[in-house]
């Protein structure tokens, strides 16, 4: 066969994606951000940076040479982790190099054969592939409907399911930046004995005491684990998991993508401790960004767009190709705000996703939304 027999077929899958105005390209960064996840403007934060300069003229090494259950566990990581648990009010935490890795890790290890995961339809792309590639039966329900989640389990129960399950929620979703109902969760996870994972991806930093997250509350039960992002507010990357001790344990013998792995490099271990650090001594960093939340929302509902609350505003065009020369013209006109298209969202919901940062100023804010009106009046 020859080589151009080889490759057809990616080139055939990329032209049906073109077709469908679905094809992905890297494009530079350009223009005021109106794209990261960097919240609170900590990816170049001098604090961080500071702390990494300092661990590397004193010796601490960039890589970390080899599993954390071989040489590669250094005291960096043994650090940060104490560190984590005591921030966030946990018995113990584990460092991942990403938080698709560790939604994938908890979710191919914890639930076991004979339990089941329930999934919110809109949880992360990493949780569904962590279910998918676990040992659980796995059903997805409704977005934020607690009650589904709640009919899931006793069906479950009554057709003979006889392991735990495991309710998996984000807390602010992130591409609606809406909020998950977390204590109507909780208590249906209590009520069966369940698990509740809660990924705090876009929440860890932004909310909560000190920036402790959204789930705050509900850290240090048996049965709650929690995904911290690293790489979102946090401004570096990683993703550190908060839950009882004999998890974290378990998850030391058995989670394969924690064993058979480097472990993440010893200066990004430093790197999140200091933003830890930044969470609990600048507060108002987080009262900055809410300050640009209230603005956005009372600008938003002026002109008739629904604002989320949040830091995560979508703005939802509908169709794929509007959605990307909606943000083309914006972009044009000097925002780098990008358009998600399916299968990241769900069909017929394409959307700008404009994300909310301290990387920007009020001003610039105001603008972006007066550019939108203009571009797409409603
Ligand atoms: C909700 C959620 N979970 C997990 C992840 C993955 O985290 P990371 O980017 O650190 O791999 C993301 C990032 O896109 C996310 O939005």
């Amino acid at each position: 066969m020859s080589a151009k027999g080889l490759l057809d077929r990616y080139g055939v899958s990329l032209r049906g994606l073109a077709r469908r105005n679905r094809l992905r390209s890297l494009g530079p960064r350009a223009g005021l951000d109106f794209a990261s996840n960097d919240y609170l403007g900590l990816a170049g934060s001098e604090g961080t940076a500071a702390a990494v300069a300092t661990a590397l003229a004193n010796g601490t090494t960039v890589g970390a040479t080899g599993s954390r259950l071989l040489r590669g566990n250094a005291p960096e990581h043994a650090a940060l982790e104490a560190k984590a648990a005591g921030f966030f009010g946990a018995e113990a935490a584990l460092f991942f190099g990403g938080g698709y890795i560790a939604n994938l890790a908890v979710l191919t290890t914890l639930p076991r054969k004979g339990d089941l995961v329930v999934l919110d339809a809109l949880i992360h792309a990493s949780a569904h592939e962590g279910a998918r590639a676990g040992h659980a039966h796995v059903v997805t329900v409704p977005h934020n409907d607690a009650d589904a989640v709640d009919g899931a389990i006793a069906r479950w129960r009554a057709g003979g399911g006889t392991g735990h399950a495991w309710i998996v929620a984000e807390s602010l979703y992130s591409m609606d930046g809406d909020r998950a109902p977390l204590n109507e969760l909780a208590r249906v996870a209590d009520r069966h004995e369940a698990f509740l994972f809660i990924d705090e991806a876009h929440a860890t930093g932004v909310y909560g005491p000190d920036g402790r997250g959204l789930a705050h509350r509900y850290e240090g039960r048996e049965n709650v684990v929690v995904l911290h992002g690293c790489g979102k507010a946090l401004g570096a990357s990683g993703a550190l998991i908060t839950a009882p001790g004999i998890l974290c344990d378990y998850l030391v013998n058995r989670c394969r993508p924690f064993v058979y792995a480097t472990a993440p490099s010893p200066l990004m271990a430093v790197a999140v401790a200091a933003a830890l650090d930044i969470m609990t001594h600048e507060p108002e960093r987080r009262q900055r960004l809410q300050d640009m939340v209230a603005l956005a929302s009372g600008k938003a509902q002026a002109l008739g767009l629904k604002a989320s609350g949040s830091q995560i505003m979508p703005i939802i065009v509908g169709d794929n190709r509007g959605a990307m020369v909606l943000a083309g013209r914006l972009q044009a006109r000097g925002f780098d705000v990008r358009a998600i298209r399916p299968p990241t969202v769900p069909e017929g919901t394409a959307r700008l996703r404009i994300s909310l940062t301290l990387n920007v100023e009020k001003p610039d804010l105001l603008a972006l939304l007066d550019a939108l009106s203009e571009e797409w009046p409603r």
